[in-house]
């Protein structure tokens, strides 16, 4: 019943899902040196990198990541803060069983610079998503998500950070539960077994 987790950066969500006591049993990265690999380093968890730019073709190497996660045999892949965009192969491969934190309230601000765009939209409140991934960009069903406040003085730095804090709260619950088999999904739309709250609001500055 575990975990492979693909990331790209600095894994504060990986920390966030390790600090859970989510039971993670690989981390692979497209980056070598990203951050979080020494985020799992650190916590005895096997870290893998597949190169993206090793490969001549994104089906090459997605067949090599395909591989290497599947040696762990996962019951769920957790994207965090993965910055590649993967064939429709790939995700029909692990649908039903991917998950992504994406830093917006979608379906707002699909894509990348979510924060840029929030703060020029003027929006009041802003946020991040939990949401199974499909072949569409940020476009799967919506598992949980958080908003928070956008305060007159934010710059980008300050609203990530806001958001960020959410990130790490509501993507460990979200894998939590999917764990747990309380995930259902009907026409579209999650819900969880038991009526847990699928909305955070955060207040804090
Ligand atoms: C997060 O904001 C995530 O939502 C986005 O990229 C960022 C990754 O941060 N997709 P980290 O690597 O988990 O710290």
């Amino acid at each position: 019943m575990s975990v492979v987790v693909l990331i790209s950066g600095r894994g504060s969500n990986l920390q966030a899902i390790l600090d859970a006591g989510l039971p993670v049993a690989a981390v692979i990265s497209n980056v070598a040196g990203a951050g979080g690999l020494d985020i799992a380093a650190r916590r005895g968890v096997p870290g893998l990198v597949v190169k993206h730019g090793d490969f001549p073709t994104r089906e090459a190497f997605e067949a090599v990541l395909a591989a290497e996660i599947e040696r762990f045999s996962p019951r769920l892949l957790a994207y965090a803060g993965f910055m590649r965009i993967v064939t429709a192969g790939f995700v029909e491969r692990f649908a039903g069983r991917t998950l992504n934190v994406h830093p917006s309230l979608l379906p707002a601000f699909t894509g990348l610079h979510t924060h840029e765009r929030a703060l020029a939209a003027g929006v009041k409140l802003h946020g991040c998503s939990v949401h199974f991934v499909t072949a569409e960009l940020d476009a799967g069903p919506i598992v949980i998500q958080a908003a928070v406040r956008v305060l007159p003085g934010d710059n980008v730095e300050t609203l990530a950070a806001r958001v960020l804090r959410q990130e790490h709260v509501v993507y460990p619950r979200a894998l939590r539960w999917f764990l747990e088999g309380r995930l259902v999904i009907d026409n579209g739309r999650v819900s969880v077994k038991g009526g847990d709250a699928q909305f955070v609001y955060s207040d804090l500055p």
